[in-house]
């Protein structure tokens, strides 16, 4: 096996940026690698319009670092009051690069997301229309469904049947977690893809047991079985255009995490392509790593790759156990691959 790899530069098709003082503490771990990011707007104030994704945008540049190519995508949260015009009008200047669905209570900020997928449907069949990707958080919330069957559940009870009333709307299947999802996205014709994450890909449910409850471990939807994180790895590692990288970095401060009851959410933003590439080496498809860290996104959302390159070598890196006062993924382990410059 070679010791460097360079491939086209990377963007992340999933990522929280959160806003404010957090905001300036996590931008540049995305922005020092990825060149482009689709940006949640699950902000405690959801992003629902246009001026807010704008104002919203402007704030991510001003905490972006100086000489640094970083182009934060914008994506609309999705309500019940969705209007089809204003997100159009979104779409069509250039503001929104897709919309958002958060089932109401699924996650973080997601109490203002949609409790009837009826209710939205002239929004998506504008969106339909236009060519404007829903990005899907793809779980039920009912109390009754285990939590670790809610993806699955999801599928059968309104992926399929969204895709039938609106085939020709593209759609993301974000951060998939199971082997139902791999096998549903996978024998899909077109206009479906799905973003998987590091964490999904590195590690299972024990991990969040491992010792004591572990709350650093601890995201929706949730990390599965083993043989759900096997199913995750050959489908990222395969080269298949229908699966890309999506991080879903999701910074909590210290306080939301060390407590009886933590946040959802890991911070992977600082090591994230060093983990990927830690997943495809040992999968032995480093040969890949390029389609799904930089090529396939870019084609499903219809933009071009990124004209520049990044380049891995192998050299141990060491993750530090705090990264700004967050604790990053891969915390205190050493990965075989760095992203070169390193910071
Ligand atoms: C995300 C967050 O904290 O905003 N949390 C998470 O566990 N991934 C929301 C989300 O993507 O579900
Ligand atoms: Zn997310």
């Amino acid at each position: 096996m070679t010791d460097k790899l360079t491939i086209t530069a990377p963007d992340d098709w999933h990522v929280h940026l959160r806003d404010e003082e957090m905001l300036e503490r996590v931008v540049a771990y995305t922005a020092r690698c990825f060149r482009r990011a689709i940006v949640m707007p699950n902000l405690r104030t959801p992003v629902t319009s246009v001026d807010a994704a704008r104002r919203y945008r402007e704030r991510i540049l001003s905490a972006s670092p100086e000489g640094v190519a970083f182009t934060p995508l914008m994506t609309a949260y999705l309500t019940e009051s969705t209007d089809p015009d204003d997100l159009e009008q979104g779409f069509q200047e250039g503001v929104f690069t897709a919309a958002k669905l958060y089932p109401a209570n699924a996650t973080t900020n997601s109490a203002a997301g949609v409790t009837d997928l009826a209710q939205i449907a002239s929004v998506l069949s504008r969106m339909e229309f236009i060519g404007m990707p829903l990005l899907i958080h793809g779980e039920v919330t009912d109390a009754d469904i285990d939590v670790f069957d809610r993806e699955a559940v999801f599928i059968e009870r309104h992926l399929r049947s969204l895709r039938t009333r609106h085939p020709e709307l593209k759609v993301v299947f974000e951060h998939i977690t199971t082997e139902q999802a791999v096998d549903f996205v996978g024998s899909s014709n077109r206009n479906l893809a799905a973003t998987i994450t590091p964490h999904h890909l590195q590690i299972n449910r024990n991990a969040m047991f491992l010792g004591g409850l572990r709350s650093d471990f601890y995201c929706l939807p949730v990390v599965k079985r083993e043989q759900h994180r096997l199913a995750l790895r050959l489908a990222a590692t395969s080269g298949d255009p229908r699966f890309f990288l999506g991080t879903d970095s999701a910074p909590h401060p210290r306080a939301g995490k060390d407590t009886s009851c933590g946040c959802a959410g890991i911070f992977n933003a600082p090591y994230a392509l060093e983990s990927y590439a830690q997943v495809f080496a040992e999968e032995e498809a480093m040969h890949h790593l390029e389609a799904f860290a930089s090529l396939n996104g870019p084609a499903f959302y219809g933009l071009p790759v990124n004209n520049d390159t990044v380049t891995l070598e192998k050299v141990a890196v060491e993750v530090p156990k705090l990264v700004n006062g967050l604790v990053p993924f891969h915390a205190g382990e050493t990965l075989p691959w760095r992203l070169q410059p390193c910071m």
